[in-house]
Order: structure tokens, then C-alpha cells, then sequence
């Protein structure tokens, strides 16, 4: 990102740097809806609850827990978001990239986005996992231009080196892992029917509500950025099951398992 002016969030980064102490992290990860069990997995824990933190926008969204947690996974430090802002919970792109603003204001390099979304691609199942091997912004909106910035001419979002650790960590891990394309969109609704044949038409294979201002800002910056989705139901029109939150969350709670032991293996990896 050329001309930097002052990122938002200086007093929330020092807050957190603080409270932990000035560790520093090898990797920050965010966790999506249902996903948050993955904390479980780790040692040397020490939790922050983000209403604590000065000026950190807050998610009222129900499998968020709001925690900012600093722990130890084999020899690396992690420092993991449980819980995200959604564009649509406050209509700012830069409020839903607060977890990569702060991560790059705490020095830390590497980033893992994951998310709950829909299926697109029929070939998908719920449960599945997704990594992320490109991105379709459909907010139309940029977080890089909001905080006053030119965009980087590069559009290559996900670092090619982590997405080939992924790759590794779930062949070790027996993970059958899928890839394709996440269309980010603001929600808060689910899609249509027809919205549904449209991006379908467009090259998704997953659809969500989350994800891409965070993974452009962290690109923009320098950081390796990569994503996985945790696939928890087929998209309106695929079948005629009616969607809920509470499937979203519950399908999370059903992978944690297999996510868990792909996540840990990257992170050894690293
Ligand atoms: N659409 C958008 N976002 C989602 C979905 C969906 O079907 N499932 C989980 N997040």
C-alpha cells in the first residue's frame, strides 16, 4: 500500500501488544462462525475480550465470541481472532478488516482467514473445507481506497507459499481438501435463487459475507495471507432446505475435528 497515512486501530494494536505482553506472533488467524473451537487445541493460552480493547469495533453476531487469544501451537506463537466485524454490521469495510489492521500494527506476517460459507459448486458437500485459491469482491468496495490509499496494481491476493503449505499440511494431515474461487458479498441476507445462478455464472464455488477486505488489506501490506472456508450448507436454489445460522454454526462444530489437525499443520509448517 503506497503513501501509508496513519492506519485506524494504533490504540487497539497497542492495547493488545501490551496485554500479551510484546510477544510476537508468527501467525495471525481468524476464525469464522462455528470455528471458534479450535482455541481448544492450544496451550499457553491467555484470552482478551475484544470490549475490553480501546476502540475495537465489536461483532453481535451469534457463534463470534469476540476474543483475541495469544497462545503456543508445537513452537510458534499464534495469535488467534475469535470472531470477526461484518461489513453489514456497521457498513464500513475498514471496522471488517480490523483483524488484519491490527495484526500488520503488531509486526506479525502471516495471516489465515477462514470463514462459514455457501456451497456454489455442486461437486461440494457440507462439512467440506475449501482453501482459497482466488477471490471475486462483489462488495464493491475496496478497504486500501476507504483508508485513503491506491490500491496495489497486483491482484494476486493469496500467497502462493502458504496456499502450497496448506496443501501439504492436508495431505499429512488425510484431510481431503477442496479448492476454487470465494465470492465475497456485504449480506447480511442470504442469496436468492436467482442471485444464486448469477454468481454461479461469474466463477464462484463458495459464497460469504466476509473475508475479502481483510485478505486485501493484508495482501496490500505485504502479509501472506491465505484462506480456507469451512462449506456448511448448498446455496438457495441448489436445494429446496431452507438456510439458518443455526446450520452454519452446527455444521462448524461438526468439522472442527478435521479443521483443527489441517490448521495445526500448517501452523508446524510455517
Ligand atoms: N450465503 C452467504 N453466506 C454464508 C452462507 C450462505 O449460504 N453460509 C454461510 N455463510
Amino acid at each position: 500500500m503506497k503513501e501509508r497515512k496513519q492506519l485506524p486501530f494504533a490504540a487497539s494494536a497497542d492495547y493488545i501488544n501490551r496485554y500479551f505482553s510484546g510477544v510476537q506472533h508468527d501467525i495471525a488467524i481468524v476464525l469464522g462462525s462455528g470455528l471458534g473451537g479450535f482455541t481448544a487445541h492450544l496451550s499457553d493460552k491467555k484470552i482478551l475480550k475484544t470490549v475490553d480493547v480501546t476502540l475495537y469495533p465489536q461483532s453481535t453476531v451469534a457463534g463470534h465470541s469476540g476474543e483475541i487469544v495469544s497462545a503456543r501451537l508445537a513452537d510458534k506463537r499464534v495469535l488467534v481472532f475469535s470472531g470477526r466485524v461484518h461489513y453489514y454490521e456497521s457498513a464500513s469495510t475498514v471496522n471488517s478488516a480490523v483483524t488484519a489492521i491490527v495484526s500488520n500494527q503488531l509486526g506479525i506476517e502471516n495471516m489465515v482467514l477462514t470463514n462459514a460459507a455457501g456451497i456454489l459448486n455442486e461437486s461440494f458437500d457440507p462439512g467440506d473445507l475449501m482453501l482459497i485459491r482466488d477471490q471475486i469482491n462483489l462488495t464493491f468496495r475496496n478497504v486500501v481506497v476507504d483508508l485513503g490509499s491506491s490500491p496495489e496494481k497486483s491482484q494476486r491476493i493469496y500467497s502462493e507459499q502458504l496456499v502450497s503449505k496448506v496443501y501439504a499440511a492436508a495431505e499429512k494431515a488425510g484431510v481431503n481438501l477442496k479448492a476454487g474461487v470465494y465470492l465475497g458479498l456485504t449480506g447480511p441476507s442470504y442469496e436468492t435463487a436467482a442471485e444464486v445462478k448469477a454468481y454461479r455464472i461469474l466463477g464462484g464455488d463458495a459464497v460469504g459475507m466476509s473475508t475479502v477486505q481483510e485478505a486485501i488489506f493484508a495482501q496490500s501490506v505485504g502479509m501472506q495471507v491465505v484462506g480456507i472456508s469451512c462449506l456448511t450448507n448448498y446455496c438457495t436454489g441448489i436445494t429446496s432446505q431452507k438456510l439458518s445460522h443455526e446450520e452454519v454454526t452446527e455444521i462448524g462444530a461438526k468439522v472442527d475435528e478435521k479443521f483443527s489437525r489441517l490448521l495445526s499443520g500448517l501452523i508446524e509448517l510455517l
